[in-house]
């Protein structure tokens, strides 16, 4: 087992979590159908999303929050995907890798998740 260290890390674990989602029953629809996600253009994004929470890149640019409030709209993302999009994220990095970073980036997706969750459950209230 290997320390999570570098970009080429990152896009392995990313890579292997994202083959897992569109598999899976309970949010692979989310990205294949309810958003028909460009694999090109996201992929890389996330390599830098976690590039920059991981070492402090700095090379992502954007603001995730809002991406997922129309994906929201259109299809409510509720416990259960948060639930679901947080086991197969930690199945993968347990799977692939272990030290602090891949602690980290488990701590740092649970905390983005719960206030995502958050955030998308206050949106259909309103
Ligand atoms: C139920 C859980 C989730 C679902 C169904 C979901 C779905 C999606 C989809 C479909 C996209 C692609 C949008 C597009 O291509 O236009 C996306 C983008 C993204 N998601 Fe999620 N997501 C979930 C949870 C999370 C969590 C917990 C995180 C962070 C830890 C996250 C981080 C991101 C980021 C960084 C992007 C790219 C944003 C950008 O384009 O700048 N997502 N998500």
């Amino acid at each position: 087992m290997k320390n999570l260290e570098s970009r080429e890390d990152i896009e392995l674990l990313v890579n292997s979590f994202y083959s897992k989602v569109v598999k899976d029953e309970v949010i692979g629809f989310f990205f294949k159908e309810v958003v028909k996600v460009n694999w090109d253009l996201h992929l890389p994004k996330m390599y830098s999303f976690w590039e920059s929470i991981l070492f402090g890149q700095m090379s992502y640019k954007g603001n995730p929050m809002a991406i997922h409030f129309p994906i929201n709209e259109s299809t409510a993302m509720e416990k259960k995907h948060f639930d679901r999009w947080l086991s197969l994220w930690k199945e993968t990095i347990s799977e692939n890798f272990e030290g602090e970073n891949a602690s980290m980036a488990i701590t740092k997706s649970e905390n983005i998740a719960k206030l995502m969750s958050y955030k998308m459950g206050m949106a259909r209230k309103i």
